[in-house]
């Protein structure tokens, strides 16, 4: 479609004609539904380009030392989690016959081809040495500050938001699967197998496995210490 006259300073910033031109024109959608479909997608991209870039920073930040700078860039990337679950909403509007259509359109690609969610498993394994080494320059141990929150509570809060990252990043996989199952439902085979088992089996993963160990290690000794705790465990 053409516009009149030279682009504005706003379009020139945003590149809104580049980015407008990144969606399927009208003629070719497949059906309707087909457009919400693909910018879905793609804004799922930006926003986790977007999360890259903040958590990589705060790995940067805690190698300076700087736990403040680092929780600010941690609660952003909340708030673009928070958005990206969310967004899933607009695809529960959509009838299972729909993404049928869109489906053919899409061949043989699938959603674990998405680079952006490939970057979000690698990158806690890339930001966790960082975090390691913010707690060797203060020389305190994990289970340190678990211990005694309040006594470190900067190091404390850096931890807990990255526990939030890892949550989310399973919220998102959670809320993801109920989309499939609405869509699909829980029996459909994907081109990998059963769908459903295939994307429960993710589930299982901790992207950060000593800040969940730690609170093993906490309640285990608690559980040992607790009159009740030693015969039965806390929930004996
Ligand atoms: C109608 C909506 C959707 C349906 C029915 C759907 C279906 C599926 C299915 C069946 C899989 C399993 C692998 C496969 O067979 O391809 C999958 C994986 C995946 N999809 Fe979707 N999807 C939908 C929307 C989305 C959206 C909006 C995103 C946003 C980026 C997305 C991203 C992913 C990712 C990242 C995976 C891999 C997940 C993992 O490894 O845990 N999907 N999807």
């Amino acid at each position: 479609m053409s516009r009149p006259g030279p682009l504005t300073d706003y379009e020139k910033y945003i590149r809104t004609e580049e980015l407008l031109a990144l969606q399927k024109p009208a003629a070719e959608l497949t059906c309707h539904d087909e457009l919400q479909f693909q910018i879905v997608h793609q804004v799922a991209e930006l926003w986790m380009k977007l999360t890259e870039h903040e958590v990589l920073f705060a790995g940067e930040r805690m190698r300076a030392g700087d736990a403040p700078r680092a929780l600010r860039g941690l609660g952003r990337v909340k708030a673009i989690q928070t958005l990206l679950m969310d967004q899933l909403m607009l695809l529960d509007t959509m009838a299972p016959k729909d993404y049928m259509t869109i489906r053919n359109a899409l061949g043989r690609g699938s959603g674990q081809e998405s680079p952006g969610f490939k970057r979000m498993l690698q990158i806690p394994d890339e930001v966790w040495p960082s975090f390691e080494a913010l707690l060797a320059a203060r020389k305190v141990t994990l289970r340190q500050i678990y211990e005694q929150p309040d006594a470190q509570a900067e190091l404390f809060n850096v931890a807990e938001a990255l526990l939030d990252f890892d949550q989310n990043l399973q919220g998102w996989r959670q809320r993801h699967l109920m989309l499939v199952y609405r869509q699909i439902g829980a029996g459909t085979p994907s081109l990998k197998g059963k769908a459903s088992e295939l994307l429960a089996e993710g589930l299982k993963h901790r992207f950060f496995p000593k800040l969940w160990e730690v609170r093993d290690e906490l309640f285990g000794e608690w559980t040992k210490t607790h009159p009740y705790g030693a015969e039965k465990g806390y929930h004996g």
